[in-house]
């Protein structure tokens, strides 16, 4: 990258809360390094059409508490022909931009993978998602405060599982990963957690024999079940489940509450960390590569492996779950 290019961000796919705080902390070390620096409206989208906008410090200021983020996302499908990027590559090169920092999910690292293989230009991708599925990362931005936003709403339902003694399914997102289902029962003291990794915890019938047994033996009042939603819906399980135990079931979707709300401190800080590696990757003439936190240290990994892998379940956690349920 040139000694005098800029840098932009973008945010891109689902939000997560911490993006914002990214953004802060992108724009903060880029301005500190004497860049100028742009920010791309509502994501691919908005590079495909040029929107861009100056940051300065100000401008990303009062944020770092905010969901959300202030950039807009999107998913965009045009941004995946290749004869649209080119457009997308004009506007870039019209504004001086020699570094770009794209931060998301794993659509957005394939997005950001495609413009360093076509382009001159430094990119780097920071993970957010709820979804934790970013490989190259021990945990991406937003995780741990969606898990903290559903782990309240089980908390509360709790209360209202053990006054009437009913089992609650509760569904979380998580689109193929069951990353915020287990830690979620883990941390609310579920009966269970349904997760894609782990087809086997789907089948409901042993499921139900052993909530049938701790709700009718034991001194146990109620139970959760906490389902991912790539694993299944809660409305048919807690069908399936009562006429199974013969106990009352109720189904709770969180859906997109979890993506909303003020980012846990780890998530801020994750992002801080996030962002200022990545404006020091692009400033030392990395591209192509995902930052991430592995073991509490910044690690670059080239985004051809973060595309081609997945991000990885914790099978132990899960064990421990099943021990600490019973
Ligand atoms: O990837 C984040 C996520 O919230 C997933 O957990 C969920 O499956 C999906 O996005 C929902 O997408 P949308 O916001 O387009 O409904």
């Amino acid at each position: 990258m040139g000694e005098e290019s800029s840098i932009a961000v973008l945010t891109s796919g689902g939000d997560s809360p911490g993006m914002n705080a990214c953004i802060r902390s992108v724009t903060r070390t880029a301005l500190y390094a004497g860049r100028r620096v742009f920010g791309v409206s509502d994501g691919y989208e908005g590079l495909l059409k040029g929107r861009f906008k100056r940051l300065e410090s100000r401008d990303v200021g009062g944020i770092i508490d905010r969901g959300g983020t202030i950039l807009g996302t999107s998913r965009s499908e045009e941004f995946l022909e290749p004869e649209n990027r080119k457009r997308a590559y004009g506007h870039l090169k019209d504004k001086g931009v020699g570094g770009l920092v794209v931060i998301g999910g794993n659509g957005s690292a394939a997005g950001a993978h495609a413009i360093a293989l076509e382009t001159k230009l430094n990119v780097v991708a920071a993970p957010a998602s709820i979804d934790n599925d970013v490989f190259g990362t021990d945990n991406a931005v937003g995780f741990d405060t969606a898990v903290n936003t559903a782990l309240d709403a089980v908390d509360k339902l709790r209360q209202t599982a053990d006054s009437h003694h009913r089992i609650f399914v509760v569904e979380v997102m998580g689109r193929k990963s069951g990353a915020i289902a287990l830690e979620v029962a883990l941390a609310g003291g579920a009966e269970a957690a349904l997760v894609p990794e782990v087809p086997e915890s789907a089948e409901l019938p042993p499921l139900a024999e052993r909530l049938t047994f701790n709700l009718k033996h034991t001194r146990k009042k109620s139970a959760i079940v906490i389902c991912a939603e790539g694993a299944g819906r809660a409305e048919p399980i807690a069908e399936v489940l009562e006429a199974l135990t013969g106990v009352e079931c109720r189904a709770t979707v969180l859906g997109h509450l979890q993506r909303g709300g003020a980012p846990t401190s780890y998530d801020r800080n994750l992002a801080a960390r996030l962002g200022w590696a990545a404006v020091n990757a692009i400033l030392e003439g990395k591209s192509d590569a995902l930052v991430g936190l592995v073991s509490n240290a910044i690690r670059l990994t080239p985004l051809e492996k973060v595309v081609a892998h997945e991000h990885r379940f914790n099978h132990q956690e899960y064990a421990l779950l099943g021990i600490l349920s019973l």
